[in-house]
């Protein structure tokens, strides 16, 4: 057997255990590249003096390097396809399998509850105003005709801000009553207005408690507005609300910026409950915003948001509210 013979016979085992296209080149180099023993071979023809056994030395030696390059062709395409599956398979996506479902997010109750009463005076005609919620004293106490001395202003009750150096002079609003007299002062009547926002008071949180709560104020001014009109739109915001047979009652109460004041209180899940304040705008408050008291009357009103959801929803501990815990917001969405 002729070295390349011998090359011939061991070549199809050492193609065959070729795991890499690196490995397979190696071995196209060494079996039939530019230093093999084959291109040795070739080089070496011209030393053959006699034309026919040189031509059949270079015959056999071309069957020889033939057969090689074609194993090797062979296995190549194997590895190559070996590596396209491999990758197609490490790249395959599961179009069966179910998506990662991103949870869908949700008003809060309060939030949802606010936009609700809101939806409901805007159908009865009224716009809605926002205001700051840190505040002047003016417009939280002393335009609303609260006096001096009212316990409210104490920091007991208040949360002041150490603002322009002036101490107690601006705080966080302790309801959103404030916005009546700032409206007043920018819009002629007739007035028609409700106003969401957020409330501070010095209180720790309880069931009942929270230092931060949200509003809802109602002001109406106009030419003829009297208590019929006060109660009847309140019984009707109280009736979308809560439901058509739901029975409301005044109860009279005393806050300075209305005279008479009264508080509604709505009959729902069997008891009577209190929801509100309000009473006719009293002119001392027309008077401080520059409206003529001779010619308009008006009312006013103010409502917890937080309250108003947990009468509807028969939540009795105002922290459920608070704590964001998802298996009570899912159940409001
Ligand atoms: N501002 C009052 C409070 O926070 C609620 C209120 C009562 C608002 C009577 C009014 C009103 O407009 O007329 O307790």
């Amino acid at each position: 057997m002729t070295h390349l013979e011998e090359l011939l016979a061991v070549a199809p085992s050492r193609i065959s255990e070729a795991m890499t296209i690196a490995e397979l080149d190696a071995l196209d180099a060494e079996f039939v590249g530019r230093s093999s023993a084959i291109a040795a071979a070739r080089r070496s023809l011209g030393e053959i003096a006699d034309g026919a056994e040189r031509g059949l030395a270079g015959k056999s030696i071309n069957q020889i390097a033939t057969q090689i390059s074609a194993l090797l062709d062979a296995r190549r395409s194997d590895l190559l396809g070996a590596q396209e599956s491999r990758r197609l398979s490490e790249d395959a996506v599961d179009v069966t399998l179910p998506g990662r479902r991103i949870p869908r997010g949700t008003h809060h109750l309060v939030q949802s509850t606010m936009d609700e009463i809101v939806d409901i005076f805007v159908g009865l005609g009224y716009t809605v105003a926002t205001g700051p919620e840190a505040e002047t004293e003016y417009y939280n106490f002393t335009a609303l005709n609260i006096p001096r001395t009212h316990p409210s202003r104490l920091e007991s009750d208040t949360l002041y801000l150490d603002y322009g150096g002036k101490k107690d002079e601006v705080l966080l609003r302790t309801h959103t009553s404030p916005m009546q007299a700032r409206y007043m002062e920018k819009h002629d009547p007739p007035t028609f207005v409700v106003v969401p926002g957020r409330v501070f008071r010095s209180d720790a949180v309880d069931a009942t408690h929270s230092p931060v709560f949200t509003q809802l104020e109602g002001l109406a001014v106009d030419t003829n507005i009297t208590l019929a009109d006060l109660k009847g739109t309140l019984a009707s915001f109280a009736q979308q609300f809560f439901g058509t047979d739901t029975k409301v009652k005044f109860i009279p109460h005393y806050f300075p910026f209305t005279e008479p004041s009264a508080e509604m209180h709505a009959y729902t899940n069997g008891r009577w409950i209190e929801l509100l304040g309000c009473g006719m705008v009293n002119p001392a408050v027309f008077e401080n915003v520059g409206y003529d008291p001779a010619v308009y009357t008006g009312f006013a009103f103010g409502m917890g948001m937080e309250r108003m959801a947990m009468v509807r929803h028969g939540i009795t501990d105002l922290r459920t509210l608070l704590a964001s815990d998802r298996r009570v917001l899912e159940q409001y969405r």
